[in-house]
């Protein structure tokens, strides 16, 4: 059989992000799978770019968002809101054709240095992609709140409450998969 494949997105670019480190968790969570790191660090959608030719890093992630069965989406948000880097690749995505988005399966997850996690960042998130007919999977927000305080040297989550939480969530994408 093959394998599911998931593309990992954060929505932070920064090589220590803790979104990064987030969304890897939740990718190992899921178990045996093609795991795929998206790069968000795309240039700022213009129409007028856009009707010179996708840029390629652009038409990279649009083919990877095709071929993945699941996103797993990890962002902090930033003054109370989406992160501007994730916003962006979403608006670009939303642009190709047909829909790559549409019944899509995802999981959002946030990261963030404040005490409700980005919570509010990710409401968005969830109420853009819903929009965009993504198949969000479902359950308690998973808010890594204080998040320098929840990984380790080694990048991994250390608290087990959230740890607990990313592996029910990453069952469900498993049953949701087949
Ligand atoms: C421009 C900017 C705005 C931010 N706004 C918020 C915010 O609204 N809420 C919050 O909890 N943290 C906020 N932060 C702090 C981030 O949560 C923190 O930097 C976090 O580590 C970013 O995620 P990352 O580790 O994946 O890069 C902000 C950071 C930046 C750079």
């Amino acid at each position: 059989m093959t394998k599911p494949v998931l593309l990992t997105l954060s929505g932070s670019l920064r090589k220590a992000s803790f979104n990064r480190m987030l969304v890897a968790e939740a990718a190992r969570a899921y178990g045996d799978a093609e795991v795929i790191e998206g790069d968000l660090n795309l240039p700022l959608y213009d129409g007028d770019v856009e009707d010179e030719g996708v840029p390629a890093p652009v038409q990279t992630l649009i083919d990877q968002v095709r071929r993945a069965d699941a996103l797993v989406i990890g962002s902090p948000e930033y003054n109370k809101g989406i992160s501007g880097v994730l916003k962006n690749a979403i608006d670009w995505l939303s642009r190709a054709k047909p829909n790559v988005l549409a019944d899509k399966k995802a999981v959002i997850l946030s990261a963030a240095a404040g005490r409700t996690g980005g919570e509010t960042g990710h409401f968005m998130t969830h109420s853009i992609l819903t929009q965009l007919q993504v198949n969000v999977i479902h359950g308690p927000l998973i808010l890594v709140a204080a998040a320098h305080n929840e990984f380790g040297e080694d990048g991994r989550l250390k608290n087990e409450f959230l740890s607990g939480q990313i592996a029910d969530r990453m069952a469900r994408l498993r049953e949701e998969l087949g």
